[in-house]
């Protein structure tokens, strides 16, 4: 299975620097052998995605940060699922730590955005992983393989993302034995939630992914990819991550 290269800008890209940002992109992804997401501030998924329908080279995929679990409603500053489908997207980024710590997203929240989106046609990347001292506790499967069974529903079909918050935006990461480890973990309770559909989910890597380490990282086994957050804000950084997804 190819690579998923994913980037999670966050809150960060007005219009004219998500629009040159994702110019940038595009005219890099050309002759990539991974698959490349962007996951852009709901305000600008249009404007990115103008830009990528309008780029000559391989195509540059456009996600959301977030979806609400209904359809629609009275959910003032919410945004469904199928709004996200409409402005461009086809992927939606759930349950990432910001999500779980800002707004109090539990797991059968995330476990019914998933459920939502599906229905409008977007796919789920589910992010799990566990906090500094969940870990210096030994008890980062316990809280990693709750959180996957909570989250996401028997037929599942999307992506998982590993993403330890201590190494969010820190510039730290765990050991490559720790993430071959946490991945091969997570490989195993795919395969007993789902069965043999566990085999095909792809399990990211997130948590300061950056040039100098994006190679190790994603050769390691079960690592299908990166979801990468601060440097896929600079083209350059972004698109040298998607190399090393290449070659690995
Ligand atoms: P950083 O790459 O900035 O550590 O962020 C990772 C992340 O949260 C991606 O969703």
């Amino acid at each position: 299975m190819r690579q998923l290269i994913a980037g999670n800008w966050k809150m960060n890209g007005l219009l004219a620097e998500a629009e040159a940002l994702a110019e940038d992109v595009a005219a890099g992804a050309e002759g990539l052998s991974c698959d490349l997401l962007v996951c852009p501030p709901a305000t600008v998924i249009c404007t990115v995605a103008d830009v990528v329908a309008g780029a000559p080279f391989a195509p540059v995929a456009i996600g959301g940060q977030d979806c609400h679990a209904a359809a629609s409603g009275a959910h003032t500053g919410d945004l469904s699922a199928a709004m996200l489908r409409d402005a461009g997207a086809t992927w939606v980024i759930l349950g990432h730590s910001e999500r779980r710590t800002d707004h109090a997203e539990t797991d059968s929240v995330v476990h019914a955005k998933v459920l939502a989106a599906v229905a409008a046609g977007l796919t789920p990347i589910v992010c799990v992983g566990e906090t500094e001292a969940e870990r210096l506790d030994g008890r980062q499967e316990a809280v990693v393989g709750a959180q996957l069974a909570g989250s996401l529903p028997v037929d599942f079909a999307g992506v998982v993302a590993y993403e330890p918050v201590w190494a969010i935006g820190t510039g730290r990461t765990p050991t490559e034995a720790d993430v071959a480890a946490m991945h091969a973990f997570i490989r195993a309770a795919l395969l007993r939630h789902l069965g043999e559909a566990g085999r095909l989910v792809l399990i990211l890597y997130g948590g300061s992914v950056k040039p100098s380490n994006a190679a190790a990282l994603l050769a390691l086994p079960e690592v299908g990819g990166a979801l990468v957050g601060g440097a896929s804000l600079v083209a350059a950084d972004f698109l040298a991550i998607a190399r090393a997804a290449q070659a690995a």
